[in-house]
């Protein structure tokens, strides 16, 4: 089991979880319920995933063996950008909640802050990219003009209602975060962010630590999760598990590369939620913080690799150009 943080409305969350991006559906119910086995609590999902009926079987198997009960669990889910318009909000987490086979989710994140066209379930569901058969066809993505504090009072109304119990930011730069904490009524509990040794954003972690937002590493290992997408950027990158530093740092704690880099963010009080959807890796991933203390010379000299290069940039997608980061 990994530590457990406060967030600001008082709910327990692990510092350690599985994040289920990529976890093919074939073999996602068992990852999850092998998960609960060895102790994992916090599940990372959402809903342009794809495996959220998966991740719900493994979920009720976990339960219905008595391994854990639903208020063991903190499970997290995502709306996606094609339900911003708010009276697409519940329409949302209607479905997540129906796949899930959950009456409620620990924590819903605005998962970008960019509205796309709606597009009905019956044509596509998860729509990720797709906007429109006629959008499609000329390769790009459809926007609709919905003010993200219209999407969020939908958040709260759900918070209101106990289909969710705390709302999450995702992909928020510091001045939407700013933004949000000027209108919130019910304040964000977490900022889910790329985060890594190349991109370490140490303004941004600052701001969320003085304002009691948690916030929530993802891509934890750098470019590892974009080539498999054979992204460009990620294949010429030299990768962090084969970075000298990460290395040095390793050999010299008797640990692997991936538990360093793991081990960096939490001991900054970073939660991590590393994917993988090899059983032999849970526990190495879960147990990063029993493995080892970096010293303080250690974290300044991971953090000193920072060069801000980001591998999910919305300014990527079909040649958007969403500016949403610098
Ligand atoms: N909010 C957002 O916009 C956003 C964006 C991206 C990700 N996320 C969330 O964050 C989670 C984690 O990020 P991620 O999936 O991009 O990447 P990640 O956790 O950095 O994992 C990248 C790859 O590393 C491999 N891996 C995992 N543990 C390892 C280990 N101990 N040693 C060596 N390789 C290991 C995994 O492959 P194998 O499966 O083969 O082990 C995985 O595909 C996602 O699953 C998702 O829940 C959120």
């Amino acid at each position: 089991m990994s530590s457990i943080v406060t967030l600001n409305n008082g709910l327990k969350m692990p510092l350690v979880g599985l994040g289920c991006w990529k976890i093919p559906n074939a073999v996602c119910a068992d990852q999850v319920y092998n998960a609960i086995k060895l102790g994992y609590r916090l599940f990372d999902g959402a809903t342009d995933y794809g495996n959220e009926v998966e991740v719900g079987q493994g979920i009720k198997r976990a339960i219905d063996e008595k391994i854990v009960t639903r208020a063991d669990l903190f499970i997290v889910s995502k709306l996606w950008n094609s339900f911003h318009r708010p009276d697409h909000v519940k329409e949302n987490i209607t479905r997540n909640l129906k796949d899930l086979g959950l009456d409620y989710v620990d924590l819903y994140y605005i998962h970008f802050p960019i509205a796309f066209k709606h597009v009905p379930m019956t044509e596509k569901y998860p729509p990720g990219f797709y906007s429109g058969a006629e959008a499609q066809a000329k390769g790009v993505i459809l926007t609709e003009k919905v003010p993200l504090i219209d999407t969020y009072r939908a958040m709260e109304s759900l918070v209101d209602e106990g289909l969710i119990k705390s709302i999450g930011i995702s992909n928020y730069n510091g001045g939407l975060v700013q933004d949000c904490l000027n209108y919130a009524r019910i304040k964000p509990v977490c900022l889910q962010v790329e985060h890594h040794p190349y991109l370490t954003q140490r303004n941004l972690m600052d701001y969320c630590k003085l304002h009691q937002i948690q916030v929530v590493a993802y891509s934890s290992f750098g470019p590892q999760s974009y080539v498999e997408l054979q992204s460009e950027l990620a294949i010429e990158t030299v990768p962090l598990f084969e970075h000298a530093t990460i290395k040095k740092i390793a050999a010299a704690h008797g640990v692997s590369t991936s538990q360093v880099l793991l081990r960096w963010a939490t001991q900054q009080g970073i939660a991590i939620i590393p994917k993988s959807s090899k059983q032999e890796r849970l526990v190495e991933n879960l147990t990063v913080e029993k493995a080892l203390t970096l010293t303080a010379e250690e974290l300044k000299e991971i953090n000193a690799l920072n060069i801000n290069l980001r591998f999910n940039n919305p300014w990527d997608w079909m040649g958007m150009k969403f500016p949403i980061f610098a």
